[in-house]
């Protein structure tokens, strides 16, 4: 199949565009660069890369093309908070749009990567598919209104599909350090401790980027009536773990003591998510990975190549980019491009 994929030079694009690839599909990237240069490894280059903001598509970009996987995003709760207006300008009304000209150019499949964080203040119990939304953040509200946007296109030509991730985990080309597993390594590797900002207590559901990669595979490939305008919690029971369960793990294989950030208390954002659907509707989507052999994988890569604590407290920060580019006015405020950012050579 001949995929465009939006977002395809940041953390999860840069790993599901060579599993794509492997698959046999020939996929196309649409991007604005945000983290070019922000590399922890070589970001993959052998296919057609296009630079633009998805806000400005147009039909005639999207003709040819048989699914569209959308993972292009403000993607995390800080920056959302920062700048409220934009979130939902890039994660709802840039989504939406993206609908709007695929579904024009008559485009029949529309994957978008939404967020188990819509489930917000979720309550007891694990949260299926149908349960309400409660989003705490605009992060969380833009990715509800994504899913509403979005799913009012549904029809005989037009199958979107809403696959909500767990909180991702591993290894990418382009690493972001602000992602709980991948903080924890982190930090024990460059300040040789792992630091807690809780008591540890909360249950988190996560999921590996290469088995984010296989869900949207499989969704990719599904019958048509298994995935039309249907949404899946994306993550598996086995990696729903306590945030102290992966601090002794790190510990264990760093040999980095754990410790409390002054106040650490217990966090509110407690949650569990149900992953009986996808299991269920889509058995391509087999998980492979588990968070303590996420933690192997991070800390054979960050040892072997040095992760410096800049890279680790700033360049692989999503919010730390961010501002830096609105800050030397190369994003404006709604998050237009304005110049390419500094391409930074990695060693
Ligand atoms: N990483 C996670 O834990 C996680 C969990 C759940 C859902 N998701 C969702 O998956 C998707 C990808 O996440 P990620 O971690 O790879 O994020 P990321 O921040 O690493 O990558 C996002 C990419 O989108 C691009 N982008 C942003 N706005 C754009 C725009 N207006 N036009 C064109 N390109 C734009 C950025 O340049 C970047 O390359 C996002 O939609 C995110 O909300 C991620």
């Amino acid at each position: 199949m001949r995929v465009l994929v939006t977002g395809d030079r940041g953390y999860i694009g840069a790993v599901l565009v060579p599993f794509f690839q492997a698959a046999g599909h020939d996929v196309v990237g649409l991007d604005a660069g945000w983290y070019d240069g922000c590399d922890f490894g070589a970001p993959p280059t052998d296919y057609e890369q296009r630079t633009g903001d998805v806000r400005d598509a147009r039909p005639e970009d999207l003709e040819g093309f048989d699914a569209v996987v959308h993972l292009a995003a403000v993607s995390n709760d800080p920056i959302g908070d920062l700048i409220a207006s934009a979130t939902y300008s890039v994660n709802a009304d840039g989504a939406v749009h993206m609908a709007q000209v695929a579904k024009q150019a008559g485009v029949p499949r529309f994957l978008f990567s939404s967020s188990c964080s819509l489930y917000g203040a979720a309550g007891d119990g694990p949260v299926a598919e149908d349960a309400d939304f409660h989003p705490v953040t605009p992060y969380g509200e833009s990715k509800v209104r994504a899913e509403a946007g979005i799913s009012a296109l549904a029809d005989d030509t037009f199958s979107p599909v809403y696959l909500r991730n767990a909180t991702a985990y591993g290894s990418s080309p382009r690493l972001r350090a602000d992602i709980v597993v991948n903080n924890l390594t982190g930090a024990a590797v460059t300040r040789g401790e792992v630091r807690l900002q809780s008591d540890g207590s909360p249950w988190r559901p996560l999921v590996h980027i290469e088995d984010i990669s296989r869900a949207f595979l499989a969704a990719l490939t599904a019958d048509r009536d298994k995935i039309h305008n249907q949404a899946f919690n994306v993550g598996c029971d086995a990696d729903v773990v306590q945030i102290r369960t992966i601090a002794e793990r790190v510990a264990e294989v760093t040999s980095c003591p754990v410790t409390f950030a002054e106040g650490a208390g217990p966090d509110k954002r407690d949650y569990q998510v149900d992953f009986s659907k996808i299991t269920a509707v889509l058995p391509d989507f087999a998980p492979q990975w588990s968070v303590p052999r996420g933690i192997d994988e991070l800390y054979a890569d960050m040892t072997e190549r040095g992760l410096s604590s800049d890279e680790f407290e700033r360049r692989f920060v999503r919010l730390a980019q961010v501002r830096e580019l609105m800050d030397s006015g190369r994003l404006d405020e709604q998050l237009h491009m304005t110049a390419a950012p500094d391409v930074v050579a990695t060693p």
